[in-house]
């Protein structure tokens, strides 16, 4: 026994270490040496080791602990009440378990059950605002969860978080607990613009967030969109509340924000019901969640369950599958896109991330694998989050290989073997030569695609037996198809019915609209909105190929960079015999009458549309397509701004979020009318 003890105590004191020094690098540092599943399954080696050994579990153990020591660089800031941190559930066992335990504990029976409240869990960072008879006097981070720090100047940049809270009699002391936040579309396109500017992306929004909101000067964290969302209490005075979701209303109608997706059931087999509706809608809500807390709402139960040393007996933290996994990078190759951007990217060990097994990812350029560190031969974080690519986070320094050497861009085109170069004062290498086999392939497949001429049955596997085959060795030879009918009734992995069903599709793309002809030419900049703008200025190609700069610059919505691209297209002499070549063959050159004058152009404007769930008649990209031909703007997240939500079959949580907002919802038939009247419906 005592050797077993002497072997558990070592292992203990070598998990707490690690466990100290990953806390200091994630709420210290901003940059973590694990990730939350890593670090959760070393936290909960060392709770069963204290469960095997008691004397183990001394003040000083970590379990006993939240958060880290304070960055002295803010002022300390006791909290009027600890922070504590949550105890996990990982199965419906565990949530199940714990629902008893509370059951229990409370003498709860079915004629009197015990009420829960679900929110989601939030992945940001934990923040404790100070209210002293209604104004923010502090907020401070968790810290060691006893003292954290003063963040109060970072704070008040913040749109949200109100500085008078809109009550007539406020509570003399008012302690909100809640999670600042990097909203995910800011996220990714500032992280975007600086991979594009050649900086460092964060890694996570928790992390962007977290470092926005440590920063010293104040004009900084300003310039960072950050949001906050509270879901909690500690002290407080002056005013008495019985559940949590009668102080969550309140505090909300005081003016700071809560979670509209929080919902309250007595049966624990509910709660889990939220729980799998929210782990396979996780990325339907406009930032990033790790998992569902369930508490319990009576406030006089809660004090009834009290506390462990670490966390409240009268909640639970549910904990999703990671969205970030460790596997393998076996080589880091390069693709040429379209426009001759060379982007490398990561060949991985499979490995399934948030339920998709992924095998590639990108790394965006040359700078961001520098910044990275990856090596070919290192185990790596990969992440995947919603629609994002998958992406390669960073390597797991520990685990390097001795021999893993930094990479480098090649010095050549592995597709045409004519030299990559990156332009000064650009992040991406570009293979500049106009000919190189694979921009012609990705410009088929961009061509085909679905924001372009949308020919059904021509995918990238068609487009690479086409090219191989010598079928097509341009763009304009996909619409001299029809005339090889009997070459294609040739290839082996074509049938009759394949190929009239590739040849009714390129029929349909030669009828496709005007500003997806000019989608699918694949001019620099030139997106579906631009081109849609183009158009109802210039309503032909002859029109568009004929104008000057400064005429395309005079468009309303062009400016300068676009107008300069659409030129430079257009008077590039093997582009125009392109263009001459399609008109011969009957690609639309001049656009629909109603495109043209514009008759619907702003029947929508100033109006924000969120569509969801399956329509019979339109796919995802026409319902918006016909939205923006009106003037609407499409976004992806309900929100007070949302004027109306267009609600197909099959709608989740954006159909409820609507209803709870009071927001105007159309199903299929109103989304017509409203098309064509530009009448909303009504609440
Ligand atoms: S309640 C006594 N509710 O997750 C602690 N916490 O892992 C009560 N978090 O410390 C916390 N979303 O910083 C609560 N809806 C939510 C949350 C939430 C995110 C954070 C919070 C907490 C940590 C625990």
């Amino acid at each position: 026994m005592p050797e077993a003890f002497d072997a558990a105590r070592a292992r203990h004191d070598e998990l707490s270490r690690t466990v100290r020094d990953a806390r200091y690098r994630y709420y210290v540092l901003s940059d973590p040496p694990f990730t939350d599943a890593e670090f959760d399954a070393l936290f909960q080696e060392l709770l069963a080791l204290e469960e095997a050994h008691p004397a183990l579990a001394t003040a000083a153990s970590p379990t006993q602990q939240v958060g880290a020591p304070v960055d002295t660089a803010f002022p300390p800031a006791r909290h009027p009440q600890p922070m504590l941190s949550l105890d996990n559930a990982f199965s419906r066992e565990e949530l199940v378990a714990w629902s008893e335990r509370v059951n229990k504990r409370l003498g709860a029976d079915a004629e009197h059950p015990v009420r829960f409240v679900c929110e989601l869990k939030i992945d940001g960072v934990a923040i404790d605002l100070v209210y002293r008879d209604g104004l923010l006097e502090r907020a401070a981070t968790r810290g060691t969860g006893v003292i954290g720090e003063d963040v109060t100047a970072q704070i008040a940049t913040i749109d949200d978080v109100p500085y008078r809270l809109h009550t007539d009699d406020p509570p003399s002391l008012l302690e909100v607990r809640g999670e600042v936040y990097y909203p995910l579309d800011a996220f990714e396109a500032m992280n975007a613009a600086r991979i594009e500017r050649g900086e460092e992306a964060f890694m996570n929004p928790r992390n962007g967030a977290s470092g926005a909101l440590r920063q010293k000067d104040p004009e900084v964290t300003r310039q960072r969109p950050l949001s906050v969302w509270c879901h909690g209490f500690g002290v407080v005075e002056g005013h008495t509340f019985t559940t949590h979701s009668e102080a969550l209303a309140w505090v909300r109608d005081a003016g700071l924000p809560t979670p509209l997706e929080t919902a309250v059931f007595d049966d624990v087999e509910d709660a889990w019901a939220f729980v799998e509706r929210w782990t396979s809608e996780r990325h339907e809500v406009p930032y990033e969640i790790d998992g569902v807390v369930v508490k319990v709402d009576r406030l006089d139960q809660r004090e009834q369950l009290g506390f462990t040393s670490r966390a409240p007996r009268w909640a639970i933290a549910y904990k999703m599958p990671p969205v970030e996994q460790e596997t393998t990078l076996r080589g880091i190759e390069v693709n040429v896109g379209r426009t001759g951007k060379a982007t490398p990217y990561a060949v991985l060990e499979p490995v399934v991330v948030a339920g998709t097994t992924i095998t590639f990812a990108t790394l965006h350029n040359e700078i961001q694998v520098h910044a990275k560190d990856v090596r070919v031969g290192d185990r790596v974080m990969v992440r995947r989050a919603g629609d994002v690519i998958p992406e390669v986070v960073g390597p797991v320094l520990s685990k390097r290989p001795p021999d893993a050497q930094p990479w480098s861009m090649p010095a050549d085109c592995p597709f045409c073997a004519q030299p990559l170069v990156r332009p000064e004062g650009e992040a991406h290498h570009r293979c500049e030569n106009v000919d190189c086999p694979n921009r012609l392939r990705e410009s088929l497949t961009h061509l085909a695609g679905r924001g372009a001429l949308d020919i059904e049955g021509l995918g990238e596997k068609n487009v690479d037996l086409l090219l191989a085959e010598g079928l097509v060795t341009d763009l304009a030879d996909v619409f001299r198809l029809r005339d090889r009918r009997d070459d294609l009734l040739a290839l082996e992995r074509f049938g009759e019915k394949k190929v009239d069903n590739l040849l009714a599709g390129i029929e349909a793309g030669r009828q496709q609209p005007l500003d997806r002809v000019l989608v699918a030419l694949n001019i620099h900049h030139l997106g579906p909105t631009y081109a849609k703008t183009l158009v109802r200025a210039l309503p032909s190609l002859d029109a568009i190929r004929s104008a000057t700069p400064e005429q395309l610059e005079a468009i309303d919505g062009i400016g300068p960079i676009i107008a300069r691209a659409v030129h430079a297209w257009f008077a590039t002499p093997r582009n125009a015999q392109l263009i001459d070549e399609l008109v011969e063959l009957g690609v639309t050159a001049e656009a629909e009458p109603a495109e043209a004058t514009g008759e619907d152009a702003d029947l929508l404007a100033g109006l924000t549309v969120v569509v969801t769930g399956t329509l019979e008649g339109y796919t995802r990209d026409e319902a918006k397509a016909a939205l923006e031909a009106r003037g609407a703007k499409v976004s992806g997240s309900v929100s007070g701004r949302t004027s109306v939500v267009v609600v197909g079959a099959d709608a989740g949580s954006k159909a409820d979020k609507a209803q709870q907002l009071g927001i105007p919802m159309a199903d299929e038939a109103a989304f017509e009318r409203f098309l064509a009247t530009g009448q909303l419906p009504t609440a």
